[in-house]
């Protein structure tokens, strides 16, 4: 009985050092691999995580969808027909608007027609057609745009004797350009550009002259 007493406690603390030893290795061998998989976890993490930063940079950079610029460069007459000292009623009075599109944007912005009105004292006096085109990656795009005014509605506006009395006569047009912006298959967006100008006419230089405003919207 004292001897079992005695051996046993040996028996058992050896074999409690035993397993302890084992733990030991065990959970050694356990915290290595959980290193090696925290490790592995955080490289995982820390690349998600600069991807994450990549992608929100580019999404903010590169592939943001710019809003591509127009803008009037020149205006002319090209066509002005007068008969008696009035304009013709039969002839319409062509102006060609050299126009700039501006892309911003990594990918082309391809466009539908264009149509741009023009406007007298608040009534529809005339317009112009563009076909559609396509304004390369980062380039800017120049267009011709034929614009016609119909006498006929132009002298039926009350106000125009009087204006022309004053030497100059104001017309307002409004241009939209209606397309979209296509990076890489992946990010699609439409954009409408608008362009508003005030053209002024001087009657006795026949200069004109014009004032021209942008607005966007997606
Ligand atoms: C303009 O003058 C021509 C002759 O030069 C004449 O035949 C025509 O009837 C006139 N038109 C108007 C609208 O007065
Ligand atoms: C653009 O204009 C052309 C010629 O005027 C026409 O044939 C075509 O159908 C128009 N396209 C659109 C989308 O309106
Ligand atoms: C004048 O312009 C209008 C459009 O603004 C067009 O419908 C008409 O055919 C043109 N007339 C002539 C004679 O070119
Ligand atoms: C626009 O018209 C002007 C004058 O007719 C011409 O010199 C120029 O080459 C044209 N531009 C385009 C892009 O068609
Ligand atoms: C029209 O042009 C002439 C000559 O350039 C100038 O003297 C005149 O002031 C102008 N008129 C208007 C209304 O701008
Ligand atoms: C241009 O004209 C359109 C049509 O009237 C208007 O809705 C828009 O606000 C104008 N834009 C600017 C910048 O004046």
């Amino acid at each position: 009985m004292g001897k079992g007493d005695q051996v046993t406690p040996i028996i058992a603390g050896a074999v409690h050092r035993a397993r302890s030893d084992e733990d030991e290795a065990l959970s050694g061998q356990f915290k290595l691999r959980q290193r090696k998989y925290l490790t592995c976890c955080g490289c995982a993490a820390a690349l998600l995580l600069i991807l994450a930063v990549v992608s929100l940079v580019l999404a903010f950079t590169v592939f943001r969808v710019k809003n591509p610029i127009v803008g009037m460069n020149q205006l002319t007459v090209t066509r002005l027909e007068m008969a008696n000292g009035t304009l013709r009623k039969d002839v319409n009075v062509t102006l060609l608007a050299d126009v700039s599109i501006k892309n911003p944007n990594v990918a082309a912005f391809r466009f539908g027609n264009t149509t741009t009105t023009i406007y007298y004292g608040g009534s529809e006096v005339g317009e112009g057609r563009t076909p559609g085109g396509k304004a390369p990656a980062r380039r800017t795009l120049r267009l011709n745009m034929t614009l016609e005014v119909v006498p006929a509605k132009l002298v039926a506006v009350p106000t125009i004797l009087k204006e022309i009395g004053t030497g100059a006569l104001t017309v307002e047009s409004r241009t939209r350009v209606e397309g979209r912006v296509k990076i890489m298959n992946m990010i699609r967006k439409k954009v409408v550009v608008m362009l508003n100008c005030t053209i002024t006419y001087n009657v006795t230089s026949q200069g004109v002259h014009e004032a021209c405003w942008r607005h966007v919207s997606f």
